[in-house]
């Protein structure tokens, strides 16, 4: 212990409700407030322009030992707000507790969201000023500390236009090869301002929608076809070479590729006439094109630590999936991760991630890596600015995630703009961040601070760790518990009721006392504390 604070803990001793009001004073001075802006929706957005943006202050040190803080949002309208508290000596514990227990898990890759067409085009939609608090918003360390990032290989539904990397049809030996004027004007000015703010080491992974249409046996970029021939035969080797290519081509612009996923959601590539881009493939055919063509190509290159992750689609295809790839030696041997998205997680149970990580989570990683809201029945009402639930959905799915084996949690677009766009095909969505070009302003809504929870303070390198507690089986209260890498403890509890304030208690053997808490209705609550 540091002598001040060892003085410090004197002090307490002697004056302890001053201190303690002291600290409290201290958490929150470096917190910079949300300015909220109430909309049609049941809770806030908080807004920022060229001069004013909300930030939620360095997280870490000067915490002493019995001591913790918790950082607060609400649908009443908190973002992320600090606070410390002490444990308590004896008091009874409340009715719901909470003990941490001493079973690590996965270790937690980390968080983030996609340098899609869409999100830059919308950062630059406002001036120099308002785009840097929006980069800073994700990925400083004022901000919510994204540590990951999505980079779509050429075009996806939310572009502008339909286009690939290489649309000299036969160029089989890719000499026509070419970033588009969106990576070098956009995504990789994103990028690389997000690099440069970042404390962090920012891993960025690509993924394709398509490959050039004329790989393709339907000649089309949209629509159901596949990469034409064999694997092992020339388009399958050049389909390879393209990755091989792309990351190539951003390393020459500074930016290296941490890793890949071998298609988005190769599922949509075998449905007839799917709308926009999109490649099929089986597990088979995957398994194959990795083994022979992929891998490698990546090897061949010195890109043999790429981590490339296989599906990249929903849970439903989980466990059999990954079990098709990663039992054949030959392709498994290339592969790091296993992606899926969100899309059907309310139907889908948790019971697929659960076998498919008994089965491989020993020696693959499964991550999250597309998620976001949308109305599909009416989608010019995609965004809502400030609705609660989307924020708590986003929250409770993160957690259910983590609790099965998920070590970390990438969103989709960073920004949109009003309409949920832009979007060729108009498949409109909301995003944490909408951007309103006219007024020079952005809104940062319950699901950025969702993501940010985690973000910020399960930091890339903490292990899941188990805990037990006497909640009833369906419960208001779902709580992830997580050990960080310099021996503190983190909790992230959200409480989905509307009226009720749960009294909890958590306990942590390594710390004497009792957490006593009141979490109040339709919130986020993290706790922090260190073991010594
Ligand atoms: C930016 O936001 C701040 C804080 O709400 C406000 O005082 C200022 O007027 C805004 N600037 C513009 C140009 O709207
Ligand atoms: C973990 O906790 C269990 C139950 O509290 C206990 O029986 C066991 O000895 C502990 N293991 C270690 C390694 O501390
Ligand atoms: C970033 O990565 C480098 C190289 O692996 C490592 O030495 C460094 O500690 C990392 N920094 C952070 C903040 O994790
Ligand atoms: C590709 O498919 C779309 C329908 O998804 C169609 O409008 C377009 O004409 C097709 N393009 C080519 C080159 O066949
Ligand atoms: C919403 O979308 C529908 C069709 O998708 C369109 O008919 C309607 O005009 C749109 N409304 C607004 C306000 O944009
Ligand atoms: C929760 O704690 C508060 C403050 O101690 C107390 O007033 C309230 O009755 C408790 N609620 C329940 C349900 O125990």
């Amino acid at each position: 212990m540091e002598m001040s604070a060892v003085f410090l803990h004197l002090l307490m001793a002697a004056f302890g409700t001053l201190v303690l009001h002291m600290l409290k004073f201290k958490a929150t001075a470096d917190q910079t407030p949300c300015i909220p802006r109430k909309f049609d929706q049941d809770s806030i957005v908080c807004v920022c322009n060229a001069t004013y943006c909300d930030y939620q202050g360095i997280e870490g040190g000067g915490l002493l030992f019995t001591y913790y803080n918790t950082f607060m949002t609400t649908r009443d309208g908190l973002r992320m707000q600090r606070d410390i508290g002490s444990f308590d000596d004896g008091v009874k514990p409340n009715k719901y507790i909470f003990s941490v227990g001493n079973e690590t898990k996965q270790t937690i890759i980390g968080f983030g969201g996609a340098f899609t067409d869409a999100a830059v085009l919308t950062m630059n939609s406002l001036s120099a000023d308002a785009r840097r608090n929006l980069i800073n918003s994700y990925y400083d360390q004022q901000g919510i500390e994204y540590n990951l990032g999505r980079i779509p290989m050429a075009s996806c539904d939310f572009s502008t236009h339909i286009y690939s990397y290489d649309d000299v049809d036969g160029d089989l030996k890719l000499e026509n090869f070419k970033l588009a004027d969106e990576d070098i004007k956009y995504k990789i000015p994103a990028i690389l301002d997000a690099i440069k703010v970042s404390k962090r080491n920012v891993s960025l992974f690509g993924s394709p929608w398509s490959s050039p249409a004329w790989m393709k046996t339907n000649g089309n970029m949209t629509g159901k076809g596949q990469i034409k021939g064999s694997p092992g035969g020339e388009y399958f080797k050049a389909w390879a070479n393209y990755f091989v290519k792309f990351i190539q081509a951003y390393k020459a612009q500074g930016i290296n590729i941490w890793g890949l996923t071998a298609q988005n959601e190769p599922s949509d590539g075998m449905i007839s006439g799917f709308a926009f881009q999109c490649l099929g493939w089986t597990p088979e055919l995957q398994r194959d094109f990795i083994s022979q063509d992929l891998g490698p190509a990546l090897e061949a290159n010195g890109l043999g630590d790429v981590k490339l992750m296989i599906l990249d689609d929903q849970r439903v295809f989980l466990p059999y999936w990954a079990e098709t790839v990663l039992n054949d030696p030959n392709a498994a041997k290339y592969v790091s991760g296993i992606a899926v998205h969100w899309y059907e997680d309310l139907v889908v149970p948790t019971s697929a991630l659960d076998r498919t990580y008994k089965k491989f989570g020993n020696n693959y990683f499964i991550l999250n890596t597309e998620a976001c809201e949308q109305d599909i029945i009416n989608k010019n009402r995609s965004v809502l600015l400030g609705n609660w639930y989307r924020g708590e959905r986003y929250f409770t799915d993160i957690v259910q995630d983590l609790k099965h084996g998920v070590a970390g949690w990438v969103d989709w677009n960073l920004a949109l703009n009003m309409q949920g766009g832009p979007n060729w095909e108009n498949n409109r969505a909301d995003s944490p961040v909408i951007v309103n070009a006219d007024k020079g302003e952005f809104y940062k809504q319950p699901m950025f601070y969702a993501m940010g929870h985690f973000s910020k303070f399960v930091r890339p390198g903490s292990k899941v760790i188990s805990h037990v507690d006497n909640l009833p089986g369906s419960s208001d209260l779902q709580v992830i518990f997580v050990e960080r890498e310099d021996n503190s403890i983190v909790a992230n509890m959200v409480n989905i009721n509307d009226q009720e304030v749960y009294n909890i208690t958590i306990t942590d053997s390594m710390v004497p006392g009792y957490l006593n808490y009141q979490i109040p209705p339709k919130s986020f609550v993290t706790f922090i504390w260190y073991r010594k």
